[in-house]
Parts: structure tokens; C-alpha cells; sequence
């Protein structure tokens, strides 16, 4: 989002005072924002608020004519790369079907060419009532885009949809929007994440630590950078990131098998799956009874899913993780040799360390050369990590056009 620039309408609407954290996570992203509010805005959160975090005074009428004459309504609506309106009520989706002109964020959306993107709140009958409904059918298909609205519990007490998108939703969504195309525009990549669960019998399972939470950041990342994502996951308590494709699998079998379906036309293969290296050798039709007093339970090896992908023919760039107790550097050498990868990334794990926390820190390591990712939140160390694939992939000549097979273009 660096340098991009974002009109936020705010209108009246009590979610508005969620808005104020919007513009801090567009800022955070090095967007310029330019608050625009409505009069009713005015009555749910003072314009100090927003001036203060977006750095530039509000504006909130066509006639202040110091305003106008720093930069007039129409300069404005050019200067915008995108309009997104956080809270939209009903009133001003009402005003924006019929085109008014009425006020400066209306006559603003009239006069720009830039997407509009708008993030509805409201009372759930109000929202579900025909007329807004019809409006909403009418902004859609003229190309209005829509967030949300999410459902849950609503500030009038009421329970249903309605509710804005939280901020840092929004403004993930947004990035994904403004997007240049750049060298993963419309590549495919297909990432491995969360753990496996080999069944033992119908009710019980083996599996491990893993929450999902850096492969699902590392899926964003990417989807942010314009890939075409297919996300293969064990089972995880998490929401697939926007415009990503998610196939849900439970086994190391399933997993290995849905990485193959998908292998056609992928540009670059991510396994950050904790796939459970052994699986209950037999699986018990029947729940197994405690009537012994010792039972052992024999475990056959799994298909390793990333050295597969590795050694197939016209392989993709192939990137691996590596969860260590000791010796971080040496061991994920070695399977970055062992397994013929092109880049691995590794963490030291144990003691509240990588395994469902919401912070980590990376070690990658590729053929001759290494790089510290330090310690920051999963979405943040994610974003570093694609820029480093990026760069790797983009080294080994993975981004000429056509040049093998695993490539979509
Ligand atoms: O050998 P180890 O399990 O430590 O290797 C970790 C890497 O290998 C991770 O990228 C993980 O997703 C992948 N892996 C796999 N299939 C397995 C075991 C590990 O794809 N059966």
C-alpha cells in the first residue's frame, strides 16, 4: 500500500468510531489517507481524531472554500487510487445508488474513476429490507465493491448481519486491491499448512502443535502479492484469507494426494504443513476398548509430502520449514540438501516457541546464502518471507516466462 493513495468516507453510523483504527492499520502500511465525513459522521466521532492519525485535517463539506482552493472537490476524487466508505449506512448506500451530489463524499464518488469499495453496517433489518438490498444489487452489479457486512452480536443488541468487518480486515482486503501486478501476478502456488491427524480408530487420532497460523500468513502474504494461492490444509480454527482457494484434508495421505492433483502449472510449491511423520500402522474399524493393561500401537512411516514434490519431474521452486529443538542452522541445512529444496525456512521451536503463538522469527536458508527474519508477528515474517521467495525464485531464473512446465504463463 505504500505510497497509495485512499479516500475513507465515514458516515454515520456507531461503527464509525472503528474507523479511527482503520486509518491507523492504512497508515501503518504507508498509505496516505484522506478522511472524508458526512454530517451525520459528525455526531458518532470528532474530526480531531482522524486528523491526528491520518496527519491530514478532514474534510466534510463542498463549501469550505480553504479547503477547496488546497485541492477542489473533482482534484480530489482524481487523486484517490481508491474510495472505501467504513462504516456505509443505509443512507448513504440509498444516496450512492441514485447518484446524488448532495455532499462532498457522495459528489466524490461521483466524479472519481477509482474502485469504490464500501464496508456496509447497519441494524440487521435494516440491512436485510428490500430497498437496501435492491441498492446494494444495483451498486454491485456497477461495480461497487462490497466488505462484509460480517454477522454477531450488533451495538443496538440486536444478534445478526450487519456488523462492519473489523479494521484490520478492511484493510486487508484493501491491499489485496491495490495490488500492481507484479511477479507473481496469476502464478500459481500451492502451500501446505496446519497438522495432519492419522486416525487410530473412529474417535481417536495422532497429530501435533501446529495451529496453521504462519502457513495461513504465508498464504496472504502471497495472495497479496497478487498469486494465484491454493492453500491445502490439515484441520486448523482458522479463516481462510481473502481470495485464497482452500482445500481441507485430515491425513498425510489426503494431503499428499490433493498436493498432487494440484501440481499441474505450479510455479512455486510451499510446505508448511506439520505433516505427522508416522501414522497407526492399522486402523481399528471398531473403537478400541481399555481392557488391556499395556497397549502398543505400531506406526508406519508417511509419504514425505515436500521431497516428493522436490523430485518430480518439472518441479516447481521448492520451499520447505523446519521446526527445530537445537542446532537450528545445521539440521535445516541438512534437509535443505537432503531433500533437494530451493530455500527452507526454520524456527526453533519448544518452551512457547513457534507452535501456536501469534509472534516468531525465521532462520531461511537457500544453496549459498542465509537470512534472519527477526522476530515479529506471523503475517509481518510472512510478507518478509515472500519477498525473499520472490527473490530466490526470481534468481534461479523462475520467473522467464514459459521456460519450464512450472510455470502457468
Ligand atoms: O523432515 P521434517 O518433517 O522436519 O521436514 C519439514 C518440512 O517437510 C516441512 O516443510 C514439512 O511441511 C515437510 N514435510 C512434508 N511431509 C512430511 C513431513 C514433512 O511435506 N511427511
Amino acid at each position: 500500500m505504500r505510497g497509495k493513495h485512499i479516500i475513507l468516507g465515514v458516515t454515520g453510523g456507531i461503527a464509525a468510531y472503528k474507523s479511527a483504527e482503520l486509518v491507523r492499520r492504512l497508515v501503518e502500511r504507508g498509505a496516505e489517507v484522506q478522511v472524508v465525513m458526512t454530517a451525520s459522521a459528525r455526531e458518532f466521532i470528532g474530526p480531531t481524531t482522524f486528523q491526528a492519525l491520518s496527519g491530514r485535517p478532514v474534510r466534510d463539506s463542498l463549501w469550505d472554500s480553504a479547503a477547496e482552493a488546497a485541492m477542489g472537490h473533482i482534484e480530489l476524487a482524481r487523486w484517490a487510487d481508491v474510495v472505501l466508505v467504513a462504516p456505509a449506512s443505509a443512507d448513504f448506500l440509498a444516496r450512492l445508488t441514485h447518484g446524488r451530489a448532495d455532499d462532498l463524499l457522495a459528489t466524490l464518488c461521483l466524479a472519481t474513476d477509482a474502485p469504490i469499495v464500501v464496508a456496509p453496517a447497519m441494524n440487521r433489518l435494516m440491512w436485510a429490507n428490500a430497498a437496501t438490498q435492491a441498492n446494494v444489487a444495483t451498486l454491485r452489479s456497477r461495480g461497487v465493491r462490497l466488505l462484509g457486512p460480517g454477522s454477531g452480536a450488533q451495538a443496538c443488541g440486536e444478534v445478526g448481519e450487519g456488523r462492519m468487518l473489523e479494521p484490520q480486515e478492511l484493510a486487508d482486503h484493501l491491499a489485496m486491491l491495490l495490488v500492481d501486478s507484479g511477479p507473481l501476478s496469476g502464478r500459481k502456488i500451492v502451500i501446505t499448512a496446519g497438522p495432519t491427524r492419522e486416525a487410530i480408530d473412529p474417535v481417536r487420532f495422532v497429530t501435533n502443535r501446529s495451529s496453521g497460523k504462519m502457513g495461513f500468513a504465508v498464504a496472504q502474504a502471497l495472495r497479496e502479492a497478487d498469486a494465484e494461492v491454493v492453500l491445502i490444509s490439515g484441520p486448523v480454527h482458522l479463516p481462510t484469507p481473502p481470495g485464497v482457494r482452500r482445500i481441507d484434508v485430515e491425513s498425510a495421505a489426503q494431503m499428499a494426494d490433493a498436493v498432487q492433483a494440484e501440481l499441474a502449472g505450479t510455479a512455486i510449491f510451499i510446505g508448511t504443513a506439520a505433516v505427522a511423520d508416522y501414522r497407526p500402522e492399522v486402523f481399528a474399524e471398531k473403537k478400541i476398548k481399555k481392557t488391556q493393561q499395556r497397549l502398543e500401537l505400531a506406526l508406519a512411516r508417511t509419504p514425505d509430502i515436500l521431497a516428493g514434490v522436490a523430485a518430480s519431474a518439472d518441479r516447481p521452486f521448492v520451499v520447505g520449514f523446519a521446526a527445530e529443538t537445537d542446532a537450528v542452522e545445521r539440521h535445516a541445512r541438512e534437509k535443505l540438501v537432503r531433500k533437494k529444496l530451493d530455500m527452507i525456512a526454520a524456527n526453533e521451536v519448544g518452551a512457547c516457541k513457534a507452535f501456536d503463538c501469534e509472534d516468531n522469527s525465521l532462520l531461511v536458508l537457500w544453496d549459498n546464502g542465509r537470512a534472519e527474519l527477526p522476530h515479529s508477528p506471523k503475517l509481518e515474517l510472512a510478507r518478509a518471507l515472500v519477498r525473499l521467495i520472490i527473490e530466490r525464485w526470481q534468481a534461479q531464473g523462475g520467473d522467464a516466462v514459459g521456460e519450464h512446465a512450472g510455470q502457468t504463463r
